[in-house]
């Protein structure tokens, strides 16, 4: 999914200096994507483009990495084939506690579980009642087009290493991985922590008016919201000491 996708322009310059990073998508071949969207057919599409151009490897997506872990699109951006056609796709690798923070879509979104279960939540809109899952392998939930949704790596314990002894027992998390399948090829995110902090001062603190902003200042106080560098960020110090991260 997820993120500032293709389309950087002016706003966005404005947000990186305001707000921490996000993870963007780069539009990787503009000039091979502006000739798939005006070929008429799909046939005249797979004439521009070679088979190899028809396989997606997302561990080769600049986002991949598991600390503390990754949201992978293969998009319009990342992937020119999908700029012709109304999906995308995107893996989600969580290192141990590591945590997606609220944020939204403008797509509808199903998410599966490949490995480790996963704690996730959902709020549709005003006046609707927090959905929680515990998404374990094979099982898939959805989050509908604009709702609210967050989760995080439960840490559930493995052995790392065995020695001779029963207690002699290195125990650590696991990984968790997950696919998330979207109705639009460019379903963009919206994260709210971050966009709230976009809002004037004036506005923001009439919301929240227990806010202790830093220096007294709106903008220092949300550089302090953690970046969200490949999508992903460090989940809770309880479930990180649990895993022997904290
Ligand atoms: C996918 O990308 C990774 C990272 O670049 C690479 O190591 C791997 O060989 C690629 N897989 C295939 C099947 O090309
Ligand atoms: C607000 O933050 C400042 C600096 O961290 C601290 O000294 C002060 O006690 C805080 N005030 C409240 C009401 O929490
Ligand atoms: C905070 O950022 C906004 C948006 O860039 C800007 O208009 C405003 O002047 C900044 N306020 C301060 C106190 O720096
Ligand atoms: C994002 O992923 C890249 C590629 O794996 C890695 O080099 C980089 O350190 C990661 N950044 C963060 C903030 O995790």
């Amino acid at each position: 999914m997820m993120f500032f996708s293709a389309c950087v322009g002016v706003a966005s310059t404005i947000v990186l200096f305001v707000s921490p990073a996000f993870a963007a998508d780069k539009t990787i071949d503009p000039q091979l994507v502006a000739k798939l969207i005006t070929a008429a057919t799909m046939r005249d599409r797979l004439d521009l483009l070679s088979d190899d151009q028809l396989l997606y490897n997302f561990s080769a997506n600049p986002m991949y990495s598991w600390k503390p872990g990754s949201v992978c699109n293969a998009n319009a951006a990342t992937w020119p084939i999908l700029s012709t056609i109304g999906v995308s796709v995107a893996q989600l690798n969580l290192g141990p506690c590591a945590m997606l923070a609220p944020h939204l879509h403008r797509a509808n979104n199903l998410v599966v579980s490949v490995t480790g279960t996963t704690h996730t939540y959902m709020v549709q809109e005003n006046g609707a009642r927090l959905v929680e899952q515990m998404l374990s392998p094979g099982m898939m939930t959805i989050f509908p087009l604009a709702s609210v949704h967050s989760m995080y790596n439960m840490g559930k314990l493995h052995v790392v290493a065995a020695g001779p002894l029963v207690a002699d027992i290195a125990k650590g998390c696991e990984n968790n991985q997950l696919y998330s399948f979207l109705d639009d090829k460019d379903p963009g995110t919206t994260t709210l922590a971050q966009t709230f902090f976009l809002m004037p001062e004036e506005i923001g603190m009439q919301v929240m008016p227990f806010i202790n902003l830093t220096n007294g200042d709106w903008n220092a106080t949300a550089q302090l919201i953690p970046a969200i560098g490949n999508g992903s960020q460090d989940g809770f110090e309880a479930c990180r000491r649990k895993c022997g991260l904290a």
